[in-house]
């Protein structure tokens, strides 16, 4: 089973991302496709809290339908999907920024993907002892039709553990591409390097249990970000793997093209996986998250 070649483990060691192109078939890629567009079309607005997905640093998403969203198809809306009444901006099925976080236990076809050999496999050349899946989902970036110009479904910079937080930190990300990802439709960019340079200088935390919220502790003062963002454009059926704490983002689609991406994050479970992470299994707190695969003792 391919894993990952040396020249790409020391990529991905000195860049903190790595494309792998062809990762899944096209037939492969196109049913990931339509069960995205069919798990689309589930969304029922009539008992959803309405939470949108957004990673900036203020009005982040806190309520009881993320937290509880661990292991279940949960939907998140775009920021800009709803006015101030409560009114969609869009139609229903291209209002939604996020389905997830339990698709590799919910969803049949995901979860095939998720638990492959070649995941695995790419989990050992990574040395991970324990790897564990964390969450999962489809991400949407809308495209711009009709009289709606512009949607506003960029992701902001940031690393992933910063939302995903371990001791030491572990988490490693499966990204892939289920459609064409260009500059215009908002493909990932990242700067090189920075998982090495730029600390991880804060962590979103449960402020309350269940309940409460969610907020940004800060872990040390945060420093200039230095270097160019390198966009990653790649076809669809791309594995793009993303480290920890390497600096990312991607920009508003501004085409007529949609972006859809199934992601789901891996971390070790030799590491430390506190209760302030706002991800828990069980969701009062706990670290039971799916193994890849059982290991020898
Ligand atoms: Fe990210």
């Amino acid at each position: 089973m391919p894993g990952l070649t040396n020249d790409q483990k020391e990529f991905f060691d000195k860049e903190g991302m790595l494309c792998i192109e062809n990762f899944l078939t096209p037939e492969e890629t196109n049913q990931l496709l339509e069960q995205s567009k069919l798990l689309l079309t589930k969304v029922d607005l009539s008992n959803h809290t309405k939470t949108t997905f957004k990673t900036a640093d203020e009005d982040h998403i806190g309520d009881k339908y993320f937290f509880e969203s661990a292991d279940k198809t949960s939907f998140f809306f775009d920021i800009d999907a709803f006015t101030s009444n409560g009114e969609l901006t869009v139609e229903l099925s291209k209002a939604i920024n996020k389905i997830g976080h339990g698709l590799h236990i919910q969803n049949p076809l995901f979860k095939k993907v998720t638990f492959s050999d070649s995941v695995k496999q790419i989990a050992k050349d990574l040395n991970y002892k324990d790897p564990k899946v964390l969450q999962s989902m489809c991400i949407f970036k809308q495209p711009i039709s009709g009289d709606v110009k512009e949607r506003d479904n960029a992701v902001p910079p940031h690393n992933d553990a910063t939302f995903l937080f371990t001791n030491p930190q572990s988490a490693v990300g499966f990204w892939i591409a289920l459609e064409d990802c260009t500059l215009e439709n908002g493909c990932l960019s990242y700067i090189p390097g920075t998982h090495k340079t730029y600390p991880v200088s804060k962590r979103f935390v449960r402020t309350n249990g269940l309940q409460g919220g969610c907020k940004f502790e800060q872990l040390e003062d945060e420093k200039p970000v230095e270097g160019e963002y390198k966009h990653v454009p790649c076809k669809a059926g791309s594995l793009i793997l993303i480290h920890n704490s390497v600096l990312h983002k991607s920009e508003k689609n501004k085409s007529d093209k949609s972006r859809y991406a199934y992601a789901f994050h891996i971390i070790d479970g030799v590491t430390e996986y506190d209760n302030k992470n706002w991800l828990q299994v069980p969701y009062e707190g706990g670290s039971e998250f799916s193994k890849l695969y059982k290991i020898e003792v």
